[in-house]
């Protein structure tokens, strides 16, 4: 695997474009901004009515409907929820430029068919690996986020220089970017979101939390044994990787994570995780992120709801609150 910086990959291919950002939410905003500060020329599209104008346009962005944003572009990135991808296509289709590059910054609406591009366009993937928050803090830094680069179809023979182009203009190249494909990207994202770090990080420390306060330790010290030493592990595999982390922690907590952590995440986990995987790759879950978004998002609404009222948010809020609460 080869990472590309800054000094390897040529600015020129996006030179006198004009990108059309789609959505000004968590990505939008964020590759909006920076393109702009890299000397691009932007025009963020929004729908009509839409709140992010104002935002938008405060921020010194130009804005447009969808259809003159699009019409107006050689680039355009699509950078609204995924699940909307296949409608929003269907809108702007009609107003791609023929030979127009067409971007996404997660590979799922192209892997899992929510779209067939014209096959006049280049289709390529930028995928910042964190949120568009940290992606814009880091720029502003002088810094950069490490991201994946993919060409799902290269139908002018530009395809992989404009991805590359697109990427160091948002950041990527100051740290690095590695060449991946649609499907891998994909695959691994909904992977992790379910069975690692998104879903069963946070489900293994709520059944901690429950499982002291059921022995009959107080809520107060299960968060903090549970919830309140995520951070501190999380900094230290930054910094010094998991072996490093062992090795900076006591002897009887590393003892301690030796001896429990292969008992709790046992042959069967693995096996579940698999089974996740192969999940993934069939297209169960683009299905159901489908249905979700069609059907009002129920699930979702049902769990936010659940989640704001379970034990473990009340002892939060005691500890720590916000200004939310
Ligand atoms: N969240 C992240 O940091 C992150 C990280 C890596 C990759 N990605 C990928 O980046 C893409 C964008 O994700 P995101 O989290 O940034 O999205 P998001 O914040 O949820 O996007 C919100 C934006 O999408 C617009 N939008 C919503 N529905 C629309 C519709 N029907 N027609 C037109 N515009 C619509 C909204 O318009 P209004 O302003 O009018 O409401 C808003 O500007 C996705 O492919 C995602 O997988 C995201």
């Amino acid at each position: 695997m080869r990472w590309l910086r800054d000094s390897e990959i040529d600015p020129s291919p996006l030179a006198g474009k004009r990108v059309a950002i789609l959505g000004f939410g968590n990505q939008g905003r964020a590759q909006a901004l920076n393109l702009h500060d890299s000397g691009i020329d932007v025009v963020v599209g929004l729908r009509g009515g839409s709140g992010s104008t104002i935002a938008a346009e405060a921020e010194g962005l130009e804005t447009a409907l969808l259809a003159n944003a699009v019409g107006s572009a050689d680039v355009v990135m699509m950078l609204a929820p995924d699940e909307i991808h296949a409608a929003l296509y269907r809108e702007i289709e009609p107003h791609l430029r023929k030979g127009a590059a067409l971007g996404f910054s997660h590979g799922l609406s192209v892997r899992f068919d929510f779209i067939q591009p014209r096959a006049d366009l280049d289709v390529f993937l930028i995928a910042p690996k964190g949120p568009g928050t940290a992606l814009r803090s880091l720029y502003e830094q002088g810094k950069g986020m490490i991201g994946l680069w993919a060409v799902a179809q290269d139908a002018t023979g530009m395809a992989r220089d404009i991805a590359l182009a697109y990427g160091r203009a948002i950041g990527c190249g100051r740290a690095g970017l590695m060449e991946s494909s649609f499907a891998e990207e994909a695959e691994a994202d909904l992977f992790n979101e379910q069975a690692v770090v998104w879903g069963a990080v946070p489900e293994i420390l709520i059944a901690g939390f429950d499982t002291l306060v059921a022995g009959g330790v107080s809520p107060e010290v299960a968060y903090l044994e549970c919830v309140g030493e995520l951070k501190l592990i999380a900094e230290l595999i930054e910094a010094r990787g998991i072996a490093g982390m062992r090795e900076a922690i006591s002897n009887t907590a590393e003892l301690g994570a030796t001896l429990g952590g292969r008992r709790i995440v046992d042959d069967s986990v693995r096996q579940r995780m698999a089974d996740v995987l192969a999940e993934v790759r069939a297209g169960r879950f683009a299905g159901q992120l489908r249905a979700e978004e069609e059907n009002g998002y129920p699930l979702l609404e049902a769990a936010r709801a659940q989640a704001r009222q379970a034990p473990i948010e009340q002892v939060r809020r005691r500890l720590s609150p916000t200004e939310d609460d």
